[in-house]
């Protein structure tokens, strides 16, 4: 039997495994500074939740999310978004009440998509998302945005390795009038690809980002034409905060993203390197503010956003940024007979008790490999017990850094490994 890791997912050990770590720490650092509570949901959920929360004719549920019955029938899928799971839990455990908002949440964790795999995109993928209940304003939109640039500098990304796209999808009597002249437009043009002919009738606003019909798109009425006084305010001084705080953004009107729940401000951080070719979006979100009441829950506004974990790592990786130390011990234990062995095992209980990283050589070693192996480890110190040794209650300890071998009493030894 060929037992290997499914398509598309991947295994995290060594350095890849504290990468990932080192990366989820600091996003809630940066998360509890703005005051955001982790929610943690479970990874399947009931399928419906998704047709109806992401929409039913988006790629993400009609081609992308796993669903399977379970042993009881029932209609499951694998999350492939974080979103519509957030609120279905906000409804289910009536999370939001006056006194509760704004409701500021995120999560850390894994999502499936039946994506065809290539770098920057995975079939199982962490992310990182955040959703805020309450806050119906552009300054609640601008605190999203900075938000994920503060979490991508805080990884070390600086200005010019980001882009940040934005747009404002209309609604209401504005939108029907736009699809109406996007729909008549579209028509006129000659051979667009399957997809965009199909999504004309079903789902016209994503033919906007097709990447194969972009050049025969470049006549079709924008959204920004369409938009009500209101709208063109709230993007005024969306924009104008974002200045303030020097973020730059581009207004793109063909950002529509691939979810069906947005409603007003959408925005997309791309990176400005080659790493990640065409799934060079670390970062995408917006506001939805009908959809808690559509999935049965208060008349609540909602904004969020939601950045791909290994298309950050991979990104760093090309920058040589490191976001976890270097493994180093604060010792490393020789013995050199059975006898210093075994009080060795000792003494590594105890230093490990007073709180020091300490490892001993289980492997009977030959002395040279076992300082080897100590210098594999980055031990700073190297503690040598032999017969001698033992005798006079003493153990030698090496000093890698100067390199030089003092004769230590027992109670001394934790202060010297300190260096104090
Ligand atoms: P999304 O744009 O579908 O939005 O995904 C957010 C990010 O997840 C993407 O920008 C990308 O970095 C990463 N990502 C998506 N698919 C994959 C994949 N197959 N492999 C690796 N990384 C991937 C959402 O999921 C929304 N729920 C975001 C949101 C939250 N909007 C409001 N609140």
């Amino acid at each position: 039997m060929d037992l290997k890791k499914p398509r598309g997912t991947e295994d995290l050990f060594g350095a890849k495994a504290k990468e990932y770590i080192a990366i989820s720490t600091i996003i809630r650092d940066v998360m509890s500074k703005y005051n955001f509570d982790e929610i943690i949901t479970p990874v399947f959920e009931s399928a419906d939740l998704f047709k109806r929360g992401v929409g039913d004719l988006t790629d993400i549920v009609q081609k992308e999310m796993y669903e399977f019955l379970d042993r009881k029938g029932r209609s499951l899928a694998l999350r492939p978004e974080g979103t519509a799971p957030v609120i279905r839990s906000v409804i289910e455990n009536k999370l939001v009440q006056p006194e509760n908002l704004p409701l500021k949440l995120f999560y850390i964790g894994k999502y499936y998509r039946y994506e065809r795999p290539q770098i920057g995109r995975n079939r199982e993928f962490n992310q990182c998302g955040v959703e805020v209940f309450g806050k119906k304003s552009p300054e609640a939109d601008a605190e999203i945005i900075t938000l994920a640039i503060t979490i991508l500098r805080s990884f070390g990304f600086k200005t010019n390795d980001l882009s940040i796209d934005l747009n404002y999808l209309i609604s209401g009597k504005e939108k029907l009038e736009y699809i109406s002249e996007l729909k008549k437009s579209l028509l006129l043009i000659s051979n667009l690809c399957d997809d965009c002919k199909n999504r004309i009738d079903t789902n016209i606003l994503r033919v906007l980002d097709c990447k194969v019909d972009q050049d025969k798109l470049k006549s079709v009425p924008t959204m920004n034409d369409f938009m009500s006084q209101e709208d063109k305010d709230w993007l005024k001084v969306l924009v104008k905060l974002l200045n303030l705080i020097d973020i730059k953004t581009v207004l793109n009107p063909k950002l529509v993203r691939g979810l069906d729940y947005y409603t007003g401000m959408v925005f997309e951080i791309k990176s400005t390197h080659k790493t990640l070719a065409s799934q060079s979006t670390l970062c995408g979100g917006g506001r939805y503010d009908k959809l808690l009441k559509q999935l049965g829950g208060p008349d609540v506004s909602g904004l969020g956003f939601g950045m791909g974990i290994e298309r950050v790592l991979l990104d760093l990786d090309s920058m040589n940024i490191k976001l976890s130390p270097p493994k180093e011990l604060d010792a490393y234990i020789i013995g050199l007979t059975p006898k210093a062995k075994q009080f060795s095992t000792m003494l590594l209980m105890m230093l490990r008790s007073d709180g020091l990283i300490a490892d001993f050589d289980f492997q009977d070693r030959n002395i040279k490999s076992a300082f080897k192996q100590s210098e594999k480890l980055n031990a700073r110190n190297i503690i040598i017990i032999g017969d001698n040794e033992l005798k006079e209650n003493v153990v030698v300890i090496k000093n890698q850094q100067t390199k030089r071998e003092t004769k230590v009493v027992y109670n001394e030894i934790v202060k010297t490994i300190r260096g104090k």
